[in-house]
């Protein structure tokens, strides 16, 4: 299938690691010339040189996204080299704190490096999207935002605000030629996952292979229909399909990408 991305120019915040750099990946693999983001200069370049080496085009935005002067830096190098259809909000971070440990400050700095920053990258990059009538928003969201956890109380709550500002913003972008999406991952086997799961599995009695340990995890953890961790190809696969022709009248919806971790219908 061509997702017709030929042509077409993608920024993915947070590229230079796990998720993002699966839909980096997967999106220069499709036809799109990419920029890939990050903090680390390093981290961001290795993403981009192996793209290059598939034979597609990468450049590189650097910058922190928690603050107004990073995210302008980020927005200005991504648009060095042309005009960006596609934004893909997926960079953030997340930790294991519970309740008594995220202190108010700690919901406030998740907020602005979770929510804010993407803000950011909207209210600089979609004007252009709406003045040219086409473009792609996805948001990165999460199912603990529907269905949290008593953990990371902090960090659930901002994977709601993700999606409900992603609708808001298809409604904004009523007849505008740009939509706006969320791809909802559930538990999905990125590095910092997998190094959790090996620390806590003595704990929880999970041994044996990596695949036992995992198909534990998965069952204890996160129950869901498949029976393991999500993949970042398979958030990949998502993202690009909203980012096609394919789903010009798909705007304001949530695809979910949990192997059935949420339970609801709809
Ligand atoms: N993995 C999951 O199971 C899962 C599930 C649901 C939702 N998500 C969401 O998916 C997104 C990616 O998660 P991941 O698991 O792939 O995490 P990850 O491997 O830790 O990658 C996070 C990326 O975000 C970037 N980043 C973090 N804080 C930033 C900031 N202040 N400014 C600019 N860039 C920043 C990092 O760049 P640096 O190189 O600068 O560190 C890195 O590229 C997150 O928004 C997360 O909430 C993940």
């Amino acid at each position: 299938m061509d997702l017709m991305l030929t042509g077409r120019r993608a920024l993915v915040t947070g590229s230079s690691a796990g998720l993002g750099e699966a839909i980096a990946r997967l999106l220069a693999a499709e036809g799109a010339t990419v920029v890939v983001h990050g903090r680390s200069a390093d981290r961001a370049e290795a993403v981009a040189d192996a793209i290059r080496a598939g034979g597609a085009t990468a450049t590189v935005a650097v910058g922190d996204l928690a603050t107004d002067e990073g995210a302008e830096a980020v927005a200005d190098a991504a648009l060095a080299d042309g005009p960006v259809d596609i934004l893909v909000n997926n960079a953030g971070a997340y930790d294991q704190l519970s309740w008594a440990d995220a202190v108010p400050d700690v919901w406030a700095s998740t907020y602005n490096v979770n929510v804010i920053s993407a803000v950011r990258m909207i209210r600089r990059l979609v004007p252009g999207m709406r003045e040219r009538g086409w473009g792609r928003v996805v948001q990165i969201g999460g199912g603990l935002g529907l269905q949290p956890m008593a953990v990371q109380p902090h960090y659930n709550a901002t994977l709601a605000a993700r999606h409900n500002l992603a609708v808001a913003l298809a409604r904004e972008l009523t007849d505008t030629g740009v939509t706006s999406n969320i791809v909802s991952p559930g538990a999905i086997l990125v590095e910092s996952v997998r190094a959790l799961v090996t620390e806590i599995a003595p704990a929880h009695g999970w041994s044996g292979s990596w695949e036992q340990i995992e198909h534990a995890a998965a069952s204890e953890w996160v129950p869901n229909d498949v029976g393991r961790f999500g993949r970042p190809d398979e958030i990949a696969g998502a993202v690009a399909y909203l980012c096609s022709e394919y789903a010009a009248y798909i705007s304001g919806a949530t695809i979910r990408v949990d192997g059935g971790t949420i339970r609801s219908a709809f």
